[in-house]
């Protein structure tokens, strides 16, 4: 099908560009292969300025840019408690099934083949299994991946374990936090001293980066033991590199993240002062939240219900105040969204059900179909983490780009109009909680 994207006469493809129906002129005529469209100039541009989903006058679904994340999910086991999500409650007793290393490695090699950019690890905890964890990392890096992760923190105990998260682990490492006040995120998080766990990583991978970057890793990969760091760059005092400059590939970012619930909003001015100024991480990210985690039983989702915001109004101005207090860039599209999900789910008055609840936001928030694979630890891949839509079991070389080509062009199609609860989610939604600096990737 691919292979005749444009009959011999046709000069234009239709691009969806948000909710709009665009008509875009091309120059190109009989194009033999997918990989030629792609790299025509016309479609290059387009997927710059972010038309990802070009269709065919006919209305079909015919050219598609890569995938942009891969969340691998590692074990699906936990040493927390948190009520918003059941992990805890699984194990890996049947890990004989799971995928193997092998073919983890060759979809790895596929992802990168297919143009994808950043592998996230899921869990579970997938710090519970340390050695493959890093061992993923060293993997996906030396692919050109980059490598992003969230931990709970309570396998960052000390500081050789810390240097190895900053020097061989992930490009961007997060560490769930889920307030500032030990008691709530204790109670969040269902363990007593997760708090004090958490934020210890945090300060140990924060110092562990801060000698890091004093021995100077410079752009050339090496570290120089004799050097002077002026402004911030490494000049190797004996002149062995003229880089003059850190490698932001090899400096992770670090950052905490919180659940946003009805328990820990009204304080996210101190919360914020807690972790960008107390602690120093780069930033504190926003996950507001979503029915529990792998809760699908008729018993009803508790924490879903009680923790629900109220005031989505209030939980606005108190975001726009942090917004002005700490100059976060605050993006006000995503935030009109925060307040209409919270809004939709007391509309619908079915928060018990939690993710059985039949009723959605009032309208669609999410992108996952664009840019999303999600592989469970069985090798099934999908393109979000709801089991509505399907998946394709990726078993040999291939399967991959496969799925991402041609099994699921109907599932986006399908998806585009999806109103589930998790399309606020900050894996899936459609609008980034910030609006990205030039400087940032
Ligand atoms: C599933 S956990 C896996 C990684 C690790 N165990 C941790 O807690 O950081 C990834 C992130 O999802 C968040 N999360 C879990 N259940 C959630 C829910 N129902 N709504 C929003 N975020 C949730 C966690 O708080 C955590 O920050
Ligand atoms: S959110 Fe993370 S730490 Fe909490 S139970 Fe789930 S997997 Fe464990």
């Amino acid at each position: 099908m691919l292979n005749h994207v444009l009959g011999e006469d046709e000069t234009r493809l239709a691009v969806l560009s948000g909710e709009r129906l665009l008509q875009v002129d091309i120059q190109v005529m009989i194009l033999p292969t997918f990989n030629q469209l792609v790299a025509t100039p016309e479609v290059k541009l387009l997927h710059e300025h972010g038309h990802d989903n070009i269709y065919h006058p006919d209305g079909k679904l015919n050219v598609r840019g890569p995938p942009t994340f891969l969340f691998m999910q590692t074990n699906k086991r936990c040493n927390l408690r948190c009520g918003h999500c059941t992990f805890w409650k699984l194990d890996d007793d049947d890990r004989a099934r799971y995928l193997s290393w092998d073919m983890k490695m060759e979809i790895l090699d596929e992802f990168k083949e297919i143009g994808g950019q950043t592998l996230v690890t899921c869990g579970g905890e997938p710090m519970l299994d340390v050695d493959d964890y890093f061992r993923l990392c060293t993997e996906a890096k030396a692919r050109g991946l980059k490598m992003f992760s969230v931990v709970n923190g309570t396998k960052i105990k000390t500081i050789e374990r810390a240097e190895r998260m900053v020097s061989g682990g992930p490009t961007e490492i997060t560490v769930s936090v889920d307030s500032h006040v030990e008691k709530i995120h204790d109670r969040v998080r269902g363990v007593r001293g997760s708090f004090k766990m958490a934020v210890s990583a945090l300060r140990l991978m924060i110092e562990a980066r801060r000698k890091m970057l004093a021995v100077g890793l410079c752009k050339c990969g090496q570290s120089h033991e004799s050097h002077l760091v002026v402004n911030g760059y490494c000049v190797p005092k004996d002149g062995s590199c003229r880089c003059q400059s850190y490698s932001s590939r090899a400096v992770p970012k670090i950052y905490a993240m919180t659940i946003v619930c009805e328990r820990n909003y009204r304080d996210l001015d101190r919360f914020y002062d807690f972790v960008l100024n107390d602690i120093g991480a780069d930033k504190l990210k926003l996950n507001i939240m979503q029915p529990t985690f792998g809760q699908v039983t008729p018993s009803g989702d508790e924490f879903f219900e009680t923790e629900q915001v109220k005031d989505p109004e209030n939980l606005a101005k108190v975001i726009n105040e942090c917004n002005d207090k700490y100059k976060l860039g605050i993006n006000g599209e995503w935030l009109r969204q925060v307040k209409m999900y919270f809004s939709s789910i007391a509309a619908g008055k079915t928060a018990k059900l939690g993710w059985l609840s039949p009723n959605g936001t009032d309208e669609p928030i999410c992108n996952t179909y664009d840019r999303n694979i999600m592989l469970d630890v069985y090798g099934k891949a999908q393109l979000c983490f709801a089991d509505d839509y399907g998946g394709m079991n990726v078993e040999k070389p291939g399967d991959l780009r496969k799925f991402w080509y041609e099994f699921s062009p109907p599932i986006r199609d399908k998806m585009l109009t999806c109103t589930r609860y998790c399309g606020i989610s900050h894996s899936v939604r459609r609008e980034s909680a910030t609006i990205r600096r030039p400087s940032e990737s």
